[in-house]
């Protein structure tokens, strides 16, 4: 995709405007189904928390294979792609990221890109409050679930905050919310970049996405941002290299054939275990200048050295203790 208009095949419209409560209030049914879903969740957190590392892997492989929708997984707070839906949670991480942006340079009439923005797309309307003219939201697929009543209570948080947002008009449906905010969604992942234009955009940002693309995809994805990057944009990545079993290190046990079939890639627990110093050097394999703004470390190593495959086992103390970290990219 060259300059111009992005490619309208390659960004969607989502189909579930009454998601997460739909218009009207919620029924007596729902609101007892939703104690006894939190009743459940309480119980479940609890003995999840008592499953050893290995119980946890075979449960979600299991699970995941199991034919069952997203939403169920995401009420039950398994399997879920973080908590985007929740109005101050995505504003303050939209937030972090847009100062380290505009620490750099003035963001005036601004076009954006969120990569995974996971179960909503509230930062379009946050985006919109900061003067965006048009925004993108690419995802690897169509997890955005939150109802047009979280992008009213968005509406709300913002106007209590003296920020714009779109006239009520625009908020009876999510569609219509999204192009009110000059928003458009994407759920093809890289496919959806590439039908972006060359340096188009002013600024991207993704939050405890990068680790989860899937590791051959992933400089070419970094390309992809670099591409289109104007020549003074900014982009700025939380990295989360912790594992999603339970935030140790047990993803590195496992041999790279196993850890990157299908079976296990697809099973909703997947980080491509590209480490720290790796990462830093695929951004500017991408084309990129990295500052890093913060580095989180374990104080230990969360699992034992003696039980990680040889490729990670090799590795520094320094290195394997990185287990969150924040960098800021822009055009070399
Ligand atoms: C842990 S969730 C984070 C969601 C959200 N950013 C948040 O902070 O709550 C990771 C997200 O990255 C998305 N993702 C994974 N691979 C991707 C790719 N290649 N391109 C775009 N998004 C991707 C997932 O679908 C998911 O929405």
């Amino acid at each position: 995709m060259r300059k111009g208009e992005a490619s309208s095949a390659l960004f969607n419209t989502i189909d579930n405007q009454s998601a997460g409560g739909g218009l009207g209030p919620s029924c007596i049914c729902c609101t007892v189904a939703e104690e006894e879903a939190i009743r459940m969740n309480a119980s479940l957190k609890t003995f999840v928390a008592r499953v050893p590392w290995w119980g946890k892997i075979t449960g979600k492989l299991i699970l995941a294979h199991a034919p069952v929708d997203y939403r169920i997984w995401k009420r039950l707070h398994l399997f879920e792609q973080g908590a985007m839906e929740v109005p101050t949670y995505a504003y303050q991480v939209f937030q972090k990221h847009f100062d380290q942006a505009r620490s750099l340079r003035r963001l005036n009439n601004w076009i954006g890109l969120e990569l995974g923005p996971g179960d909503s797309l509230l930062s379009a309307m946050v985006a919109y409050a900061y003067g965006a003219s048009a925004y993108y939201l690419v995802d690897s697929g169509e997890y955005a679930r939150a109802g047009v009543q979280q992008y009213r209570a968005m509406a709300k948080f913002l106007a209590e905050q003296d920020l714009s947002v779109p006239n009520a008009q625009y908020l009876e449906s999510v569609n219509a919310t999204l192009a009110a905010c000059q928003a458009r969604y994407g759920t093809l992942g890289i496919d959806s970049l590439r039908a972006i234009p060359d340096e188009s955009v002013d600024f991207v940002w993704s939050h405890t996405v990068l680790q989860h693309v899937r590791r051959v995809e992933f400089l070419e994805t970094m390309r992809e941002l670099r591409r289109i990057l104007r020549p003074d944009g900014v982009s700025s990545h939380w990295v989360d290299l912790q594992d999603c079993i339970g935030g140790a290190l047990n993803n590195l046990r496992f041999r790279e054939s196993v850890w990157e079939s299908p079976f296990m890639a697809d099973s909703g627990f997947y980080t491509n275990r590209i480490r720290y110093s790796e990462m830093l050097a695929l951004f500017k394999e991408a084309g990129f200048q990295v500052d890093v703004i913060s580095v989180k470390r374990w104080d230990r190593l969360p699992t034992s050295r003696s039980k990680l495959c040889k490729r990670f086992r090799d590795l520094s103390e320094e290195e394997l203790r990185v287990s969150c970290f924040h960098a800021v990219l822009r055009p070399a």
